[in-house]
């Protein structure tokens, strides 16, 4: 048995792939145009012609495709078999199986495997290092991945002193829990979630539905979808943006562009970094 599936039989793993499995019914040709822009307007390239992209965590292999589309030679891993489908399914329905794609099960834990990968001009790893369960030690192995001169594009969960323990409760229960009680931890999360938005858009003299119908603007995603990744998604680390921008610069990087959740938010921070060349 893969160590995926001991882990998800524990009860110590969320099953990002069948959540992705899910999400691709719902794949429009909108949502990988939006998946497209926001790739080049956070890496600041219009395309991304004879560069090298590696998706580090693929999940439903979106941002893969997003690459690919932008003209990338592209190299999708992700732990989850489930989600490697997923991506493989991408790779065969819009890139008729081109091996200027390739996809393949890895971990980001895993120093051999990473090794024998090479280097890129981009390394995209969107909200995956937090759920490996050894969020520092996957942040160490990006280093090499990224040749000089390359980026290295990332989204780690905001932490907050208050909230990130009782957050991590949550997940943990909820990955350990029978099929009923995911369901009920879920509906609630959601009720939650929805009910606060509700009223801040009411307060604010917007229109409540309008969050729901224009969620997937900034990065084609689903509400639904990324609400049942963000109750479930265990393993599950958080950084400042201090710690994180920190430990790249020490390590030859420096910040090219950050996008910061709202302060006191659980989202994602984003960074990309750019790798200092070999001559300074
Ligand atoms: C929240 S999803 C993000 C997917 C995608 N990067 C995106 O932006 O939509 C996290 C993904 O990270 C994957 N993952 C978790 N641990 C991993 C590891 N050690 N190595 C590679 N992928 C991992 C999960 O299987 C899941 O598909």
């Amino acid at each position: 048995m893969s160590n995926h599936a001991s882990e998800v039989i524990r009860g110590e793993r969320f099953e990002f792939g069948a959540n992705w499995r899910r999400f691709l019914d719902s794949l429009t040709p909108e949502r990988v145009a939006k998946a497209e822009r926001s790739l080049s307007e956070m890496l600041g390239w219009e395309d991304l012609r004879g560069k090298r992209f590696l998706d580090v965590g693929s999940g439903s292999g979106l941002f893969s495709l997003a690459a690919y589309r932008l003209g990338a030679r592209v190299h999708s891993f992700d732990f989850d078999p489930q989600s490697v489908a997923c991506t493989s399914s991408l790779r065969g329905k819009f890139s008729a199986n081109d091996d200027r794609w390739q996809v393949e099960v890895g971990s980001a834990l895993d120093a051999t495997f990473l090794g024998r990968l090479g280097s890129f001009d981009v390394v995209y790893a969107w909200g995956v290092l937090h759920h490996t369960g050894d969020m520092w030690r996957a942040l160490a192995n990006m280093v090499s991945l990224v040749a000089p001169g390359g980026r290295l594009f990332l989204a780690i969960y905001n932490h907050q002193p208050l909230w990130t323990p009782p957050i991590t409760l949550l997940k943990r229960i909820y990955v350990a829990s029978p099929r009923p009680v995911k369901f009920v931890l879920a509906a609630g999360s959601m009720a939650f979630h929805a009910t606060g938005g509700f009223v801040k858009d009411l307060l604010r003299f917007k229109n409540p539905l309008s969050r729901y119908r224009n969620y997937d603007r900034l990065r084609g995603m689903s509400w639904w979808h990324d609400q049942l990744d963000w109750v479930g998604g265990y393993p599950f680390e958080t950084a400042t943006p201090e710690e994180i921008t920190s430990f790249y610069e020490q390590r030859g990087f420096r910040v090219e562009r950050l996008a910061l959740c709202r302060p006191g938010s659980s989202g994602c921070n984003q960074f990309v970094f750019l790798k200092e060349p070999a001559d300074g």
